[in-house]
């Protein structure tokens, strides 16, 4: 059984799809732990709720931001990782991370990219600007992780329309939804093709 590390930052919501996939036993794999860089967000409550290890981690506690890495770094061994998933992480993953874990971290990002990708656009920021563009589609991305932001390989894509009336909110909300359906099965063939070298 492959172990899976997803770090998020806010709700979790797409945390909680990797919960109920492994549940449900359509993803095989081991959720060995949650990272996140602020306390008090949704998704450590998840985590408690169903027994996964957590590590609140900042580099803005740290004095030397290599320190931070090495700490970063040490909890992903010794947790066994196999795969780590960002589900809604807002900060940098360090570049050593990136390293030591090529070709292992998938995102997942919700725009089409490479539109709508890069610095500034996440959260509601990205479905203002697809609205603003007047898209008459939109949708998500999940991509492994490189060193430039938003810009690693695209594993899979789903669309929504863009209605008239949409508001951002409702915009990403409908865009959401499929998130939560395709990235547990993009992290299952991922792991599969893991498993095959
Ligand atoms: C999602 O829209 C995801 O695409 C983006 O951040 C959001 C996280 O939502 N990277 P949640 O915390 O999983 O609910």
């Amino acid at each position: 059984m492959k172990n899976i590390v997803v770090f998020a930052s806010g709700s979790g919501s797409n945390f909680q799809s990797i919960i109920d996939a492994v549940q449900n036993g359509s993803l095989h794999a081991h959720i060995a732990g949650l990272i996140s860089n602020k306390s008090g967000i949704k998704a450590l409550e998840r985590a408690e709720k169903h027994g996964i290890p957590t590590l609140v981690i900042s580099e803005t506690e740290f004095h030397e931001y290599e320190v931070y890495e090495r700490q970063l770094l040490l909890q992903l061994e010794n947790w066994n990782t196999d795969l780590i998933a960002l589900a809604g992480y807002l900060r940098k993953i360090p570049a050593s991370i990136i390293k030591a874990f090529e070709n292992r971290i998938l995102n997942i990002h919700p725009s089409l990219l490479p539109k709508y990708g890069g610095k500034g656009f996440y959260g509601i920021n990205v479905h203002k600007a697809v609205l603003e563009a007047k898209e008459t589609m939109s949708g998500c991305s999940i991509h492994v992780v490189s060193e430039e932001y938003d810009k690693g390989p695209i594993l899979e894509q789903a669309t929504v329309d863009v209605l008239a009336s949409d508001t951002p909110e409702e915009l990403a909300a409908r865009v959401l939804q499929q998130e939560h359906l395709i990235y547990p099965k993009v992290i299952e063939t991922y792991l599969n093709t893991l498993n095959e070298n």
